[in-house]
Order: C-alpha cells, then sequence, then structure tokens
C-alpha cells in the first residue's frame, strides 16, 4: 500500500470531529486530510486546523471541493436530508464516499445513491459503526457459524429515557426526516439485519408516537428541548417480518417512560441458541437437557486495570473502509444493506400514517 489517499470532509459538526476525523487522522500511512467544508465557514477551518495536511482547503460550498480531481474519497458528515445530493455529486465527480447514517432521509434518495455508486463504480459505505464494536463483531461470528441455528425471532433496541438530541437541526423533520427511529433506531436495526443475514422483508407494521414531546422544562440528558422545535417523533415501534418467516421487532426512542434503557442492541432467538448484548455478550442454549448460559470476554483480557483494546470501533471502521478502497474489495457496510434499512425505516412510518401494513416488494 504505497499511495496515500486524499481524503475530504463535507459537515465538521459533532460526528465528523467526534469520529471520522480522529480516526482518518491515525492513518498516518494510508490517508492525508486535503479539504474540509462546511457551510458554518469556521467549523471547516477549526478542522483544517486541526487536521489538515500540509496545504489542506477549506470551503463553504461542497460543488467547490468537488471539482479538486486529485481527491480520492469524501466522507459525507451532513444533515440527513443533504446526504443524498451530496453523496451523489461525489460520485459523480469520481470520489469513493463515506456517507454518514441513516444512509438518506427518504428510500428513494437512498436508491438514487445506490444506483449512483453502481453506475459510476466507486465505492459507496454507511456510517453504520455499531458494526465494528467488539460484541456485535463476535456475534456476528457465532451467528455466522450456524450456533444459533435459524434465527427466526430478534429484537432491535433503541430505547433511551430522556436523551432527546437537542443540538444541531435533530428536532427537524424537514432535514432529518424523522426522530429516534431514524436517527437510532436505524444503528439497531442494522445491526438486527446484518447479525441475522436478512435482507428481504416482506411486510411492516408501525407505530410513531409524539406524547412527550410537547412537555416544557423536561429532564433530558442534553438540557430541556423547545417543544416548538421538536417536530420529529419522540418514540416509534415497529413489527417487520421477513420472506423466510423470521420476525424483527424493533423499539427507539429518545424520551420514554422506562427504566428498559438499551441502544444500538440486539437480541437474536434461533433454533439452536440465542444471545443478547446484556452487560457484554451473552449466549445461551440447551444441551443434555439443561440450559445453559454464557458470558463472552470482548475486551482483550489485558491489564487488570486497563480494558481497553489496540482499536476503537470508530478506527476500525475507518481502517477496514479505506483498505476496502485501497485494495479493491467490498466495504464492511454495503449501500444495499443499508437501503434495506432505509426502506423498513419508511414503511414504519408509512404504516404509521395509514394504520395498514406495508408490503415490501423485494
Ligand atoms: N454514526 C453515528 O453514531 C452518528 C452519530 C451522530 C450523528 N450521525 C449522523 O451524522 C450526520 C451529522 O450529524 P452531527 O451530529 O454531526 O450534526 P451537526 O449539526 O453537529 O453537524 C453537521 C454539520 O454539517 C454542516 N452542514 C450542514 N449542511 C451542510 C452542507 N450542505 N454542506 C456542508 N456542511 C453542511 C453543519 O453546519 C454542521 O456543522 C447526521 O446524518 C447524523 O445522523 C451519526
Amino acid at each position: 500500500m504505497s499511495k496515500k489517499l486524499k481524503v475530504a470532509v463535507v459537515g465538521c459538526g459533532g460526528i465528523a470531529n467526534g469520529k471520522h476525523l480522529p480516526s482518518l487522522s491515525r492513518l498516518k500511512d494510508t490517508v492525508e486530510l486535503v479539504a474540509f467544508c462546511d457551510i458554518i465557514v469556521e467549523r471547516a477551518e477549526k478542522a483544517k486546523e486541526q487536521y489538515g495536511a500540509e496545504g489542506a482547503k477549506v470551503y463553504e460550498d461542497y460543488k467547490e471541493l468537488l471539482k479538486d480531481s486529485s481527491i480520492d474519497v469524501v466522507h459525507v458528515c451532513t444533515p440527513n436530508d443533504s446526504h443524498a445530493p451530496i453523496t451523489i455529486a461525489a460520485l459523480e465527480a469520481d470520489k469513493h464516499v463515506m456517507c454518514e447514517k441513516p444512509m438518506a432521509k427518504t428510500a428513494a434518495d437512498a436508491r438514487a445513491m445506490l444506483e449512483a455508486a453502481k453506475r459510476t463504480g466507486k465505492k459507496l459505505t454507511i456510517g453504520y459503526n455499531n458494526r465494528f464494536r467488539p460484541d456485535s463483531q463476535h456475534l456476528k461470528k457465532v451467528a455466522e457459524s450456524g450456533r444459533l441455528g435459524e434465527v427466526y425471532f430478534a429484537k432491535a433496541h433503541a430505547i433511551r429515557r430522556r436523551a432527546v438530541p437537542t443540538w444541531g437541526v435533530f428536532l427537524d423533520e424537514e432535514k432529518q426526516g424523522g426522530g429516534p427511529l431514524i436517527d437510532i433506531g436505524t444503528h439497531a436495526l442494522d445491526l438486527a439485519l446484518w447479525t441475522m443475514n436478512n435482507y428481504k422483508p416482506k411486510a411492516v407494521l408501525g407505530s410513531v408516537y409524539h406524547k412527550l414531546s410537547h412537555k416544557e422544562n423536561a429532564a433530558n440528558a442534553f438540557g430541556s428541548w423547545d417543544p416548538k422545535e421538536f417536530t420529529v417523533e419522540d418514540s416509534a415501534f415497529g413489527m417487520i417480518t421477513f420472506e423466510n418467516g423470521a420476525t424483527v421487532v424493533l423499539e427507539s426512542s429518545w424520551a420514554l417512560n422506562t427504566l428498559d434503557v438499551k441502544e444500538a442492541k440486539v437480541t437474536l432467538c434461533g433454533t439452536e441458541g440465542g444471545a443478547d448484548m446484556e452487560d457484554g455478550l451473552r449466549l445461551n442454549g440447551e444441551e443434555f437437557s439443561r440450559l445453559w448460559e454464557t458470558k463472552v470476554d470482548t475486551g482483550a483480557g489485558g491489564v487488570a486495570f486497563y480494558s481497553g483494546s489496540a482499536e476503537t470501533d470508530p478506527q476500525l471502521e475507518a481502517r477496514l473502509w479505506i483498505e476496502a478502497i485501497l485494495n479493491d474489495t467490498d466495504p464492511v457496510v454495503l449501500p444495499e444493506q443499508a437501503l434495506v434499512v432505509s426502506e423498513i425505516l419508511e414503511a414504519i412510518y408509512e404504516s404509521a400514517k395509514t394504520g395498514k401494513t406495508v408490503y415490501l416488494n423485494n
């Protein structure tokens, strides 16, 4: 691997600074951060100062950035409604693209992104970073090995008690396309489909609630929300059945009166065994007429006071993505898979509106 990829970041806000920039900047042998874009240009300037290679450039308009033919890769870290236009323009400008989750605001936009990737032959991946956690990685291996048998029931958990994101545009229906379902339900559903390896949904029934969003001075991890701004749902639930008869129950909330808080986790139930992410990764089954359960140590088993591993999940996500480009292999998160997640989320919203089951054609 001799070539260094020239990487640009569009949208220099929370996730760019929290995940993409620190992870990419570690890949000193393979990545150079050469361009930064934000409509709030000071954010792009700040990111350039902290992470930019020598001569790195700052842009206010992503279309100008895309004119630079030396850029190989673009990371799209903007609100959901701009994922599709920026990603499609970047693919058409001959760049590989990592776009943040969810793939897009609508399934039609996500489909257009996939088509653009196919048309241009460039790589496209979506930032479903929870796949790169040690528990998720291990569960994927367990499920692939067949030890769970046929997984016919799963739960996708995205439940917060009171953690409504009050910064940026998360409460804005127009910009984001929805609330907790499209924001965090998307991660849990992605984990469920990926670990089950089931991308053939058949029917979707959903319900969506705006039950707590009107409350003034609400307790909230990120500070009280403004009820006038909170136009998206505060919780949403879905039941998805699949062509092979499997069922997934998806539960998502930013604010719900519950003590059963679980986020970006799955529970899988198969004919030979089960798994959940309660307190790490647990497996369960039956043997010699007895039930068993076991806890998988997903740490490195290192020093007693330090359980860290050499690479965090965002770092692994970034490294494998860059290697997929350099080695011309598939990225871990395929756009085809992310599209199915978006189709199901949209079907939950539609079903909640109409009160009817939505049938998906594959
Ligand atoms: N993978 C994860 O777990 C995770 C976590 C948080 C956010 N996200 C996703 O990342 C995206 C951004 O979220 P965030 O928390 O960083 O939001 P944010 O508001 O902190 O940052 C978004 C940035 O994009 C900029 N921007 C908006 N439109 C732009 C445009 N057209 N061109 C250039 N810049 C533009 C904004 O000025 C802002 O600085 C969302 O899609 C969100 O779903 C993913």
